[in-house]
């Protein structure tokens, strides 16, 4: 079975990112065959400085394999060195309904920001699908946002096989639902555009005070706590403590007689130690970034030889061949 993920060259990631998209893709090598790509083409809708793009596109590469994306396992790629993939997107467009672009959400919320479209930005849900065809995908894992996406992809890969005979393969979706909401700073979900994450990768200092900045209550340390579940820090502390360790943090804080300050400390500490090793091959990779590039290559060819059997197999399909 084939799994396959494409990811966002957005900037800094945060521990929301980390548990809710990457720790489950990290997961699923030991089980699946696993394809992911850095979406550098589609950031070109939204990002207009190269220099940007180069920096984003390269770092996200790096905090993955930090950690743990297994190059040995997977095959991991930069999407624009596949250029294939943009053949693919304009013989899927030529098939593909206006309607069902208009009717995209994301398309309609960027429309909605007052954002001036590009065709880029329109034609996105193709250049999805076109991602996901190309590599004969069983089975794409994606947050919710992503759902009309895939529904997309499905029905242009069924209208091209109903159209010109079976080709491709048709995808289903593993939406994420089971995974950890993380909550941010302010209790809301943790995400970039409420300004409420705690950084995957950052300054020790710089997240010290972000994390000893969690707001609580002004109960006083002595009172007992009967919602001490649903305090921000005891929940933070059940995805980065040892199990053990946050059931005690909790019974302390249930019972009374354990501060704040102090549980924030530990929540630090904990947050620390849990990327400690991720951090330091982080640190070797940034070191190395020729070798970064190297893997990236690498996996663009083995991506390549896929995809180019998909595209002739498409291209003699609706008679390009
Ligand atoms: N649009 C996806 C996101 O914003 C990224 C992406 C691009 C993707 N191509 C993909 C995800 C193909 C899954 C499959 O997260």
């Amino acid at each position: 079975m084939r799994t396959l993920t494409g990811i966002t060259p957005s900037g800094k990631l945060h521990i929301g990112n980390y548990f809710g998209a990457m720790r489950p893709a990290i997961e699923a090598q030991a089980r699946t065959d696993c394809y992911f790509f850095v979406a550098d083409y589609h950031s070109m809708t939204a990002v207009f400085d190269p220099a940007q793009r180069r920096e984003q596109t390269l770092g996200v590469a790096v905090d993955w394999l930090a950690c743990g994306l297994d190059p040995s396992k997977s095959v991991f790629w930069r999407q624009s060195d596949v250029p294939a993939v943009c053949e693919l997107t304009w013989i899927l467009g030529s098939l593909t309904p206006m309607g069902l672009l208009e009717r995209s959400h994301s398309y309609k919320d960027k429309l909605a920001k007052g954002l001036s479209p590009n065709f880029g930005l329109f034609a996105y849900p193709v250049l999805m699908a076109a991602d996901i065809l190309l590599y004969d995908t069983d089975v794409v894992p994606v947050g919710q946002d992503q759902k009309q996406h895939l529904e997309i992809t499905r029905d242009i890969a069924i209208k091209f096989n109903q159209a010109y005979g079976e080709t491709f393969v048709v995808p289903e979706p593993a939406i994420r639902e089971d995974v950890a909401v993380v909550p941010g700073l302010d209790g809301q979900k943790m995400s970039k555009s409420y300004g409420n994450t705690i950084d995957l990768f950052g300054d020790e200092k710089a997240i010290r005070k972000k994390v000893m900045s969690l707001v609580m209550d002004s109960r006083t340390p002595q009172e007992p706590k009967p919602d001490a579940d649903r305090n921000l820090a005891i929940q933070l502390l059940k995805l980065l403590a040892p199990p053990a360790v946050a059931a005690d943090f909790e019974q302390r804080l249930r019972a009374g007689g354990l501060g704040y300050g102090d549980l924030k400390k530990a929540l630090f500490e904990h947050y620390w130690e849990f990327f400690a090793a991720a951090r330091a091959r982080r640190a070797e990779l940034v070191a190395d970034l020729g070798e970064v590039e190297r893997v990236l290559r690498d996996g663009a060819q083995r991506a390549s030889s896929v995809a180019a059997a998909v595209l002739e197999r498409a291209r003699r399909a609706c008679g390009l061949r």
